[in-house]
């Protein structure tokens, strides 16, 4: 296991490089060959629409989640406090970054809790990694950092890609299946399984539904690429990061395959960055969408007005969004006319979907629990 130090720095190096770096995929999340079929007559008032969801057994205004970041060191908790505000007023969904290093070093504890402080009411999420539940977090481990943030649902992120190109990254994967099925018996509060930039595959979203898994973030390619963070990191012979800078499920599709697939809630991140994204990415099967990057310089900067406006302005985009398809609600959202096209399309051809179907206004939902209901 790393010294608290390193892990520290290193959360910190990522931060930097994500702010002063270009690390965003070079391909696309694949938002653009989603497009919706305008509603000439809505047959709605534009303030009739509510952007309202349950989710987690939380209600939010919005299907928005700042996803997971930060904590763990000075600096991480001040922006994790700024998120924690911003994610309360606005009632949308926050997650932690990964709480390993308050295990290791207790005294960090605070960088996390100060999200519960600041976030009484709202949906927080707690996270830890997948190489770390296969080493040996125990249930008071997990019961510990869910506690820490008073979490409604505990994010297990899986960064296989991450941790192969790191020097010190921890390759330990095998098992983690069976691990998963262990504490989603044992812990309190649901588990999501939350990728980080490559994407899920349906083949493997059914393995994580039979694990007792209740959502998955797909964290699909297309928006911060780890490959490049580490590229930055350690400019190395090797190149690794370079060659894997582009690997990955894009967001739209693994959206589609997971919702296709399982009857689990599906949050969808990567690369989505207007209230017009978190509205594709609900009208091809997600229930919230999750964004990380834009708010991080922000909430780096303590730029309370900066952070305010980005939220306002996706939380307007997607109450648009919503009036032009004529959907009233996120329900109606969630069966409105879309047409996929280009390599999305082509990708989920090949992967056996449906995409006539979203035209339509159908959705290619077997299982039948995600479908939304008919009005
Ligand atoms: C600085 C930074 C740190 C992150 N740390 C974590 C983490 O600790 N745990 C995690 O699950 N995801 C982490 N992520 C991944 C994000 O939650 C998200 O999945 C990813 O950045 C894609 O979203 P985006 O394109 O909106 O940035 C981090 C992202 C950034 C930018």
């Amino acid at each position: 296991m790393d010294h608290p130090t390193k892990t520290k720095e290193r959360k910190m190096e990522h931060i930097e490089i994500c702010l002063r770096k270009n690390v965003q995929f070079l391909k696309s999340a694949g938002f653009e060959d989603v497009e919706f079929v305008h509603c000439a007559i809505p047959d709605i008032n534009f303030d009739e629409v509510t952007l309202e969801i349950n989710l987690f057994g939380k209600r939010l205004k919005a299907p928005i989640i700042i996803a997971a970041m930060t904590g763990g060191t000075r600096k991480g908790g001040e922006i994790n406090a700024f998120l924690a505000s911003l994610a309360e007023e606005f009632e949308i969904g926050i997650g932690v970054g990964s709480q390993r290093a308050a295990i290791e070093d207790a005294s960090m504890r605070e960088t996390f809790s100060v999200v519960r402080k600041k976030a009484p009411t709202t949906l927080k999420i707690a996270n830890i990694g997948a190489p770390q539940l296969v080493k040996g977090y125990g249930v008071k481990e997990l019961e510990e950092i869910v506690s820490m943030v008073e979490a409604d649902i505990l994010a297990v992120h899986l960064n296989s890609l991450q941790e192969a190109i790191q020097p010190e990254g921890e390759t330990t994967f095998r098992g983690v299946l069976n691990r998963l099925k262990q504490i989603t018996e044992a812990i309190d509060v649901p588990v999501m399984v939350k990728e980080t930039g490559c994407g899920v595959a349906l083949e493997e979203a059914i393995l994580l539904e039979e694990a007792g898994v209740k959502a998955i973030d797909v964290g699909g390619a297309g928006g911060t690429s780890w490959s490049a963070v580490e590229h930055f990191r350690r400019r190395s012979k090797d190149q690794l990061g370079k060659t894997f800078w582009d690997w990955g499920i894009p967001t739209v599709a693994s959206t589609v395959e997971v919702a296709s697939a399982t009857s689990l809630k599906v949050v969808a991140t990567g690369g989505v960055r207007s209230g017009v994204h978190v509205a594709k990415a609900i009208a091809v099967g997600a229930n919230a969408a999750g964004i990380a990057h834009p708010f991080l310089e922000p909430a780096y900067r303590g730029d309370y007005q900066k952070g305010r406006s980005l939220t306002e302005k996706l939380v307007r985009e997607l109450k648009v969004t919503m009036f032009l398809t004529g959907s009233r609600n996120v329900d109606d959202l969630k069966r409105t006319r879309v047409i996929i096209t280009g390599r999305t399309a082509e990708w989920l051809r090949l992967r056996g979907v449906d995409v006539a179907l979203f035209a339509r206004g159908e959705r290619p939902y077997p299982k039948g629990l995600n479908k939304p209901k008919a009005s």
